[in-house]
C-alpha cells in the first residue's frame, strides 16, 4: 500500500445513521452491480438505505417524508442479546 492510499484509508469512515442514510467518507469508487461507475462529486456521500430516494444510490432526504425507521439502532445493546 503506498503512502497516498494509507493516508486516504485513515481518513475513511462509514457512519450508519439511525433512521437515515449511510454516510461514507473517503477515497473509494461507487459502481453499479454490473461494474459501471456511478458519478460522485463529493468526498462524503450519503447512500440511501430506505429504498425511496429518487437519486439512488444517493439519499435525497425522502427517508424523512416516509418516516423511515431503523430498528434496532446501530450500536444498540439489543444487537447483542
Ligand atoms: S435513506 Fe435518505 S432517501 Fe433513502
Amino acid at each position: 500500500m503506498n503512502q497516498d492510499r494509507q493516508d486516504s484509508a485513515s481518513n475513511s469512515s462509514i457512519i450508519v445513521c439511525p433512521d437515515g442514510p449511510i454516510l461514507v467518507r473517503g477515497d473509494f469508487d461507487i459502481v453499479t452491480p454490473s461494474g459501471e461507475p456511478v458519478p460522485r462529486q463529493r468526498q462524503t456521500v450519503a447512500l440511501c438505505r430506505c429504498g425511496a430516494s429518487a437519486i439512488k444510490p444517493y439519499c435525497d432526504g425522502t427517508h424523512k417524508l416516509i418516516k423511515f425507521r431503523t430498528s434496532p439502532v446501530p450500536g444498540d445493546a439489543d444487537l447483542n442479546p
